[in-house]
């Protein structure tokens, strides 16, 4: 490479397009105009629609089901029921964390709108007319919704298909409704910590039920040929060749009879990673009646009964001393899974990078033990814009640090500061296995103080504090500060696998004589842009301009097999595969020019778009030369073409990072609060597009948002859902959602060919704990300690209440 780029290699540079340079989205250019290609405007002849009809208890036996009133509306061709399915043994499907789930009830429901039968006729409308027509004879079982309550003795068996089993998927079970306990890190060592102890706090700390919502629901059209022996399913799928395996291995139908094609998707949030039973209904009715079959999510369902998040209660205790620094960590998460345990974790991690708590702090030792727990809930466990659990335990660990520099008496940036991992200790082997590749965290933290004028927003807060306290005001102000550590890039096959199927991802390039070429990825975008940013990455290693490059995904009989998009794992797997697939085209393409410039390869040099001979620079051959010489001029013995693919198998994960401040007002007699400034600044290594990285910030700090301050799903003592319908669920739009503030540092990942870390989950991960300190902040000089999410004006205005404020 030559060291000081010419004027002229500038210019060529520029009109590559590549890494860092700010290209607009290729993608919107059919978005914009209304040309998007989704599964709902996927139309096939003769194709009819499927819909559900769902419980309406939360915990009941099934007496009866009679399918005689839906069956007898014309334009009903079938109901399936769970007695259908046991012929063609489909009853139950497996989850992707071991358990087994009804497709459709099976003598029992176990949550409200728990799909029952589903309904095929020849209109959506029918299908919704005949699902109502079902009638369903219930005998009402004692609900569980507590998690607390999941394990005492007289609490109800949920799962009888299991209840005498004392193994399960991860191990020993302690009691029917008890799903698993994983531990890691060392008890011993971390109980003799708290032992002698300076000062220790210990907190619970909910992460209240969620449910992503991508604007587009959950969807499929499916499509089965009887010649063939073919199944076409076109469907809302994060990881379409997951997909294409679950089903060939569950449906007994051969693997390259099936073609599973995810066109553009309206947003995913690991909402569109499972498999529900609206599919495999979908198929099989597709087999049953020969014709293609549709089914769509409403909004309800899809707010109640795929794929909910989080839902972890995490006790979490933190040992220090008295002068600030950390000495260990403890935490006990009871997970509430629902009523079956499907969460989207890589097979070995039941409850996900849950050990990434420890955060960015240097803690010699600490411990974590999870419980999950079955309850008469929704199943799902997905990683709602987040790396398989790491935001659950970054709000904890986030609010305890918070809480243990309250008690200390110390301000929550120095607290911070003082227990950060040092730049010189990376790679840095953390308490609980993690070895995090790279970081700067004094760097990025120093950044936000600066450009946030910290220290001035505390004085002001002071000011603030006294004028309330003598009644000059009625509005308190809160800074909020978080610094996490993510973990994404699942993953290393050493210890992530789906089903068995280790979590690498891939690429194949090809590059056509004329020097426009077409790659296409394991990855599935729905909504990053990788249209755009993949392209990026191709022109900038093998010179040819992003707009010459067409990235294509989501089709499993042309795409190499990838394990999808989620969890912030496509940049750092699927990135990488691109940039080795696109090294191996540059390796042959610097041969071919040898042989064209009749000097020896390691008589090259490579200048942004082409191979010069050293020393001559006017002596060169430019990609699109070389491209059109693979097709008729390669050297004797080399076979001819310009392709390559590349599977990636990452040696470890990368570990994004990022410090946020936000600064918030809060008026205590109504707890309607303002956002005043939030601040957001994001290490994910290289940076490939800065502008979808900002666009991508955005967007994680929105739901980031909406989860701190309204979102919930919560169930009453019957297990009615409740919020399941954007009447009751926070969805901020424009009106509500603040300014965003980005910034960046660079500390590029070592291991990643290109040293790019993930994004797309980081705004969600550490929006969420910022937030929630800012309203713990604001009531600190109160005395309060704690005040659980999700922070809406009432529950607000009720901690305003129990602090005596309103007297
Ligand atoms: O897996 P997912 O696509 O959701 O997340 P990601 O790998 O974090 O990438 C999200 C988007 O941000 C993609 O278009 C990436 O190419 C882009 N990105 C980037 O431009 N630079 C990075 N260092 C990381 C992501």
């Amino acid at each position: 490479m030559n060291d000081a780029p010419s004027p002229s290699s500038l210019e060529r540079a520029d009109k590559l397009q590549g890494m860092g340079c700010k290209r607009k989205r290729v993608e919107d250019v059919r978005f914009t105009q209304g040309k998007g290609n989704y599964v709902d405007d996927i139309k096939l002849p003769g194709m009819l629609h499927g819909d559900f009809h769902r419980s309406s208890h939360g915990h009941a036996r099934i007496v009866k089901i009679d399918t005689a009133k839906a069956k007898a509306l014309p334009g009903v061709l079938a109901v399936l029921t769970a007695e259908d399915l046991k012929g063609v043994n489909l009853a139950w499907m497996p989850t992707l964390a071991g358990d087994v789930q009804m497709v459709l009830a099976d003598g029992k429901v176990l949550f409200q709108n728990q799909e029952i039968a589903f309904v095929v006729a020849t209109d959506r409308y029918i299908a919704a007319d005949a699902a109502d027509l079902v009638e369903v004879e219930y005998e009402p079982l004692p609900v569980l919704v507590d998690p607390f309550k999941a394990m005492d003795a007289d609490a109800p068996i949920l799962r009888e298909d299991i209840k005498d089993k004392t193994e399960g998927a991860h191990g020993a079970r302690k009691h029917p409704n008890h799903i698993f306990n994983w531990q890691v890190g060392d008890r011993e060592l971390t109980d003799a910590a708290f032992a002698k102890a300076e000062v220790t706090t210990k907190d619970l700390l909910t992460y209240q039920r969620v449910h992503p919502c991508p604007l587009e629901t959950c969807q499929c059209v499916v499509s089965f040929n009887k010649i063939l022996g073919e199944l076409t399913i076109y469907g809302t799928f994060q990881a379409p060749h997951v997909i294409r395996t679950v089903v060939a291995l569950i449906a007994g139908l051969p693997e390259q009879k099936i073609h599973v094609i995810s066109p553009d998707i309206g947003g995913g949030f690991g909402n569109k990673v499972g498999a529900y039973p609206g599919y495999i209904c979908s198929a099989v009715a597709s087999i049953v009646t020969g014709l293609p079959v549709k089914w769509v999510e409403d909004r309800i369902e899809n707010l109640s009964t795929t794929s909910f998040a989080r839902d972890y209660h995490m006790t979490t205790e933190i040992a220090a001393t008295r002068q600030g620094r950390v000495t260990g960590l403890r935490v006990h998460i009871l997970a509430d899974h629902g009523a079956f345990d499907a969460c989207a974790d890589p097979s070995k991690w039941p409850a996900g990078f849950s050990n990434i708590v420890t955060g960015s702090y240097d803690f010699p030792v600490a411990h974590l033990s999870v419980d999950g727990v079955y309850t008469n809930k929704a199943p799902g466990g997905v990683a709602y814009r987040c790396s398989f659990r790491v935001t659950e335990v970054a709000y904890a660990i986030e609010r305890a640090m918070d809480i243990m520099a309250q008690k200390l008496g110390l301000d929550p940036v120095d607290f911070r500061v003082r227990n950060f991992i040092k730049r010189e200790q990376f790679p840095y082997q953390s308490a609980l296995g993690w070895e995090y590749d790279s970081g700067d965290y004094h760097t990025a933290m120093q950044k936000a103080i600066e450009a946030t004028n910290y220290r001035a927003l505390r004085e002001e807060q002071k000011g603030r504090e006294e004028a309330f306290r003598r009644g000059e005001t009625r509005e308190l102000m809160g800074i909020g500060v978080s610094f996490f550590t993510e973990i994404v890039g699942a993953g290393p096959s050493k210890n992530c696998d789906i089903l068995g199927i280790a979590m690498f991802d891939s690429c194949e390039i090809r590059i056509h004589p004329t020097g426009k070429g077409i790659a296409r990825m394991g990855t599935k975008s729905q909504g990053q842009g990788h249209e755009t940013t993949w392209a990026q990455i191709i022109a900038t290693e093998i010179g040819i301009p992003a707009d010459d490059i067409t990235v294509e995904e989501g089709n499993t009989d042309t795409a190499p097999y990838g394990l999808g998009t989620y969890g912030s794992r496509s940049t750092p797997v699927a990135g990488a595969a691109i940039a080795m697939a696109s090294r191996k085209i540059k390796a042959k393409a610097q041969m071919i020019a040898a042989f064209m410039l009749e000097v020896h390869e390691d008589d090259l040099e490579w200048d942004v778009d082409r191979f010069r001979v050293k020393g001559n620079p006017e002596s060169f051959k430019t990609m699109s030369q070389i491209a059109w010489a693979a097709y008729n001029k390669v050297p004797p013995g080399m076979e001819p073409g310009l392709e390559a693919v590349s599977y990636y198998d990452p040696p470890n994960m990368t570990y994004p990072f990022g410090a946020y401040i936000c600064v918030m007002d809060i008026d205590v007699d109504t707890g309607v609060h303002k956002v005043r400034r939030f601040y957001a600044l994001d290490d994910c290594g290289t940076r490939i597009n800065p502008m979808i990285i900002e666009g991508q910030v955005h967007g994680g700090c929105t739901e980031g948002y909406a989860i701190a301050m309204g979102q919930e799903i919560a169930y009453d003592e019957s297990g009615n859902v409740k919020g399941a319908s954007l009447m009751d669920f926070f969805l901020p739009t424009a009106v509500e959602t603040p300014h965003w503030e980005t910034d960046y540092t660079v500390t590029p990942s070592p291991h990643h060919p290109i040293g790019a870390k993930g994004v797309g989950e980081s705004p969600n991960v550490g929006s969420v704990p910022c937030f929630a300190n800012a309203v713990n902040d604001a009531f600190k000089f109160l005395g309060s300690t704690h005040i659980p999410m999700p922070h809406d004006a009432y529950r607000t205005w009720l901690a305003a209440e129990k602090l005596g404020l309103h007297a």
